[in-house]
């Protein structure tokens, strides 16, 4: 319960399509149709409220690869770029392994919930930052930021001339009845400094297919990050990627809908196991995603033991919270989007397992 996919099938209709393309007999380079632009932005539209040119659309091997790219296009060897911790663990990677330094803003929890910690983010940006990886929605701690506080960051950034990567992978998978909002979308100051990243693997269960969508309106900044991806021979899209993607988010709405309806159960069902079964680890509560962080303070164990302690005693495979950074001692993440009786068993194995130490 742990890798960010789903033990879910994929759409019947995503199926269907990607096995038509199959029985094509010729897979070799592809030109991207207009239909694939098309169906991008009537779903930016339809889902988000956002209107997306065609030419700001660019298609891309995956997420964490345009991040690489981004900062190498838009980023010079040795500046600081800034990361909301506890946040998805390749964010700090990246950063170092394209040799420029990770600054970290950590969140602010309280009472259950977590902020960002503005004061610390103004005084975390000097001359020689120039990017901040926003995580929005936010993995692991399932914030979707509101528009008020993605209008704060947006002014901050830039106000201090540092550019915005927002990486929105689970931009599709807020909870019912909550709404996440493209911090591109929300002025075109805001469009203009930010470059957006997208995909409908977590969506829809295809990450193996690796095709993501990057947004750019900027045109200095899409120039920049296209030069990056040509000089890497990276513009080629996977034509099952392409056919998938086309599909999704031309007829997935229904099966989204259905699957955050049926992530949405499952958990309210273990947060109610927690608080009646097991009150030493209290889940906070999700906006979006389907990953829940399960905070394991009150558990009699010693927080560099509880990764162990989950594998070891309860037989549960999660993500130690360490791993996302400061911030992330003491928690865990679980990856709900299975069926239910999963769930089940995963909690009496660690029911059980806590009931041996209390
Ligand atoms: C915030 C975030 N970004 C990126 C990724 C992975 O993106 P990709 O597989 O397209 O590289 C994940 C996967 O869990 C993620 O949570």
């Amino acid at each position: 319960m742990w890798v960010a996919d789903m033990d879910f099938p994929v759409a019947q209709e995503i199926q269907q399509a990607i096995l038509e393309r199959a029985a094509h007999p010729a897979f070799g380079y592809t030109a991207i149709p207009d239909t694939s632009y098309e169906a991008v932005s009537d779903w930016l539209s339809r889902r988000h409220s956002w209107t997306v040119s065609r030419e700001w659309v660019l298609f891309c091997p995956g997420v964490v690869p345009s991040i690489a790219l981004s900062i190498n296009a838009f980023t010079l060897p040795g500046d600081k770029i800034i990361v909301q911790a506890p946040v998805y663990p390749p964010f700090f990677n990246v950063i170092s392994d394209c040799g420029r330094q990770v600054v970290v803003n950590k969140l602010i929890y309280e009472d259950g919930r977590y902020r960002i910690d503005f004061d610390d983010l103004k005084n975390k940006i000097d001359r020689n930052t120039s990017m901040l990886l926003l995580c929005s929605p936010h993995n692991p701690v399932g914030r979707l930021w509101s528009s008020d506080e993605l209008l704060e960051l947006g002014r901050i950034c830039i106000e201090r001339n540092v550019i915005i990567l927002s990486d929105e992978i689970h931009h599709d998978l807020a909870f019912p009845g909550l709404k996440h909002f493209p911090i591109a979308s929300l002025s075109n100051a805001l469009s203009e400094n930010t470059v957006t990243l997208l995909a409908p693997s977590k969506t829809f269960n295809l990450a193996g297919l690796h095709t993501s969508i990057t947004v750019i309106s900027n045109e200095l900044l899409r120039r920049r990050f296209y030069s990056v991806l040509n000089s890497l021979s990276l513009r080629s899209i996977n034509i099952f990627g392409l056919a998938a993607t086309e599909t999704a988010y031309s007829s997935g709405d229904e099966w989204v809908d259905q699957m955050m309806n049926y992530v949405a159960g499952n958990f309210e069902f273990l947060n109610h196991y927690l608080s009646t079964k097991i009150p030493e680890v209290v889940a906070i509560r999700p906006e979006s995603t389907y990953l829940v962080w399960l905070d394991c303070s009150g558990l009699s164990v010693d927080y560099s033991k509880i990764g162990e302690f989950m594998v070891k005693k309860a037989r549960l495979a999660l993500n130690d919270g360490a791993s996302f950074g400061p911030g992330g001692e003491n928690f865990q993440r679980m990856n709900i989007a299975c069926p239910r009786v999963r769930l089940q068993e995963a909690f009496n194995r660690l029911e059980k397992a806590v009931s041996e130490i209390r």
